[in-house]
């Protein structure tokens, strides 16, 4: 049925159609709607508590016996240096001023946290099927432990170099992500954008060179995409930003509205929001600020600075300040229950891959 079976008996999933972890936007509800599709739902855990994390994963358990996919953010904790953090808040003033703030406020909020041994212990104790990572790795006796619960490991590769140096240190598979992708990207051995690969190009270099399997991401919103993806020798797809606008993505109204109205041409790359770089729809801070500037404090401290101007403006209605994350491929998106939109992805691609077969 499908042309490559590799992911599917890798992951034990029925469909080779992986829903992207996506912090804030992604719960276990969704995980749970997935997975029980058939497909594989993944918890992005970059945003969570412990206390939280626990809670998803014991309600995520009690709710599908199905494989599960747990990923993580493996980069270098900041260093917190009192020079940029003084220029960021210079650049960021006139915004205070304007929405009436002052300079020390401060807003409850989550920062992302790089994988430790408190987190490995929640997946020693849960045991997801699957363990992912962005940005690389986090330290051998890190993986270690999760490679002794029998979970899978994968991580994402922005390019060649990025997936050899993941296929050497024991990934069981990788995600090859393009430029398209929404989100962050999930470079680590270079800090250069300007360079990568769409996923029309970096997918089949990444097949040509590893001997895992590989996991195509970024752009690919319909069944289309996901028949080009196996074209391109990619054994599944990982899709996020097609699934944030099924009702279970918990994003705000003005974020909902944003995704639904945004065209191919209106996202860009920013480090304003985190410090690193992410494809996100273009807006007010974005325009005025970045997309990329040379003043924003390490990731992930960037976002704190912000959170408060976010805060304001959203609760008057605006999305000036808010990271509107997106993949290029927005407009592809439809509406209906993560389920649904699992089963009509597999079943329209299938539908497109059979006469493609018939031919060859
Ligand atoms: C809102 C959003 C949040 C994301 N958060 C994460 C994350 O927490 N962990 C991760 O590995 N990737 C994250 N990503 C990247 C996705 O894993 C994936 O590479 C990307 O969504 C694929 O491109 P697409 O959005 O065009 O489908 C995020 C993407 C989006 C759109």
């Amino acid at each position: 049925m499908w042309p490559n079976n590799r992911i599917l008996e890798l992951f034990g999933i029925e469909l080779p159609i992986i829903q992207a972890p996506m912090a804030s936007c992604v719960f276990s509800e969704m995980v749970v709607a997935v997975s029980e599709a058939g497909g594989l739902g993944s918890l992005p855990c970059a945003l969570l508590s412990l206390e939280q994390m626990r809670s998803e994963l014991e309600s995520i358990r009690r709710r599908t016996s199905r494989p599960i996919h747990v990923n993580f953010f493996c980069h270098t904790p900041p260093q917190v240096d009192a020079t940029r953090e003084r220029l960021w808040g210079q650049c960021l003033q006139r915004y205070y001023d304007e929405l009436g703030l002052a300079q020390n406020t401060q807003v409850p909020s989550a920062n992302r946290a790089s994988f430790d041994d408190k987190m490995c212990d929640l997946v020693v104790e849960f045991h997801p099927e699957v363990v992912s990572f962005h940005f690389g790795l986090p330290e051998e006796k890190l993986v270690k432990r999760i490679r002794n619960t029998g979970a899978k490991i994968v991580s994402s590769a922005t390019t060649v170099d990025e997936a050899r140096w993941l296929e050497d240190r024991g990934c069981d598979a990788i995600i090859a992500q393009g430029y398209e992708a929404g989100g962050h990207r999930g470079i680590f051995l270079s800090e250069d954008v300007s360079t990568q690969a769409g996923t029309m190009a970096l997918v089949p270099q990444v097949a040509d060179a590893v001997k895992v399997p590989v996991i195509a991401a970024g752009g690919i919103g319909d069944a289309r995409g996901v028949v080009a993806a196996f074209a391109l020798g990619a054994a599944a797809v990982q899709i996020g930003t097609a699934y944030l606008l099924c009702p279970e993505a918990k994003i705000n109204p003005l974020y909902r509205e944003a995704l639904k109205n945004s065209t191919d041409a209106q996202t860009t790359l920013t480090n304003i929001f985190t410090g690193r770089p992410a494809r996100a729809i273009l807006n007010r801070a974005i325009r005025e600020l970045g997309p990329i500037s040379e003043n924003v404090p390490d990731f992930p401290l960037a976002a704190t600075a912000l959170g408060p101007l976010r805060s304001k403006a959203e609760a008057a209605g605006s999305s000036d300040f808010t990271p509107l994350w997106s993949g290029q491929a927005a407009r592809l998106g439809r509406e209906f229950p993560a389920a649904e939109l699992t089963k009509q992805l597999a079943a329209e691609a299938l539908g497109k891959l059979r006469p493609l077969q018939t031919v060859a």
